[in-house]
C-alpha cells in the first residue's frame, strides 16, 4: 500500500464536532483490514528503530494503534486513561484544552523506572494530549522521547510543541490546512 493510498483511507468529514472543523476520521482506515495492517507496520517499524521498550497510548483511539504496535514489537502495553477508570491509585496530569481543560491518569506500576516509553496516538492537533501524556509518563519513571501518530495536522503546531520538550515527532502522513 503506497502512503497516497493510506491517506486516501482517511475520511474527511465537514463541520464536526462543530461548524467550520474538517474532521480527519480514521474509521474508515482501520476498517480497511489492508490500511489496518500497514498503518500498524510502520508505526512498528518506528518504534523498533528508536528501541521502544514499552508503548502508551492515550484513551480512546491511541489505544487502537498502540496496543497493536505494542503487540507487534512484542512489548507491553501503558494505557493513559481518561479520569476515574482505573481501580488503583493514579498519577494524574491537568492540561488545557482551547475551552476547559482535561485529565489524563497512569497507573504508576506499570513503567518500570528508566523504562523507554514510546507515545502512540491516532493523531496530534495541538499537540496538548500528547505533551501531557508525555509529561506524565516522565513523572512516573518513564523515558520519553518518541511520539508516533497516524496524522498530523501540522498547522495546530502540535508537533513543534513536542519537540520543544524534547519528544521526537513522526506522522505516517499529514494534513496541511487540516
Ligand atoms: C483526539 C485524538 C488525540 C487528540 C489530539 O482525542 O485522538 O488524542 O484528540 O488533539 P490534541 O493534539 O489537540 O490534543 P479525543 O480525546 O478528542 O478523542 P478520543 O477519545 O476518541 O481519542
Ligand atoms: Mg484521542
Amino acid at each position: 500500500m503506497t502512503p497516497e493510498q493510506l491517506r486516501n483511507l482517511v475520511r474527511s468529514v465537514p463541520d464536526f464536532p462543530v461548524p467550520g472543523v474538517l474532521f480527519r476520521d480514521i474509521t474508515t482506515l482501520i476498517s480497511h483490514a489492508e490500511g489496518l495492517r500497514a498503518a500498524v507496520g510502520h508505526l512498528v517499524d518506528r518504534a523498533r528503530a528508536s528501541g521502544a521498550q514499552a508503548i502508551a497510548g492515550m484513551e480512546a483511539r491511541g489505544f487502537i494503534f498502540g496496543a497493536a504496535v505494542a503487540i507487534e514489537l512484542g512489548v507491553g502495553f501503558i494505557p493513559v486513561r481518561k479520569p476515574g477508570k482505573l481501580p488503583v491509585p493514579t498519577v494524574g496530569i491537568d492540561y488545557q484544552l482551547e475551552y476547559g481543560s482535561d485529565r489524563l491518569e497512569v497507573d504508576p506500576t506499570a513503567i518500570l523506572p528508566g523504562q523507554k516509553v514510546a507515545i502512540v496516538d491516532d493523531l496530534i492537533a495541538t499537540g496538548g494530549t500528547a505533551l501531557a501524556a508525555a509529561e506524565l509518563l516522565r513523572k512516573v519513571g518513564g523515558v520519553v522521547d518518541q511520539a508516533l501518530f497516524v496524522i498530523d495536522l501540522p498547522d495546530l503546531g502540535g508537533a513543534e510543541r513536542l519537540r520543544s520538550a524534547n519528544v521526537g515527532v513522526d506522522a505516517l502522513m499529514s494534513f496541511p490546512g487540516h
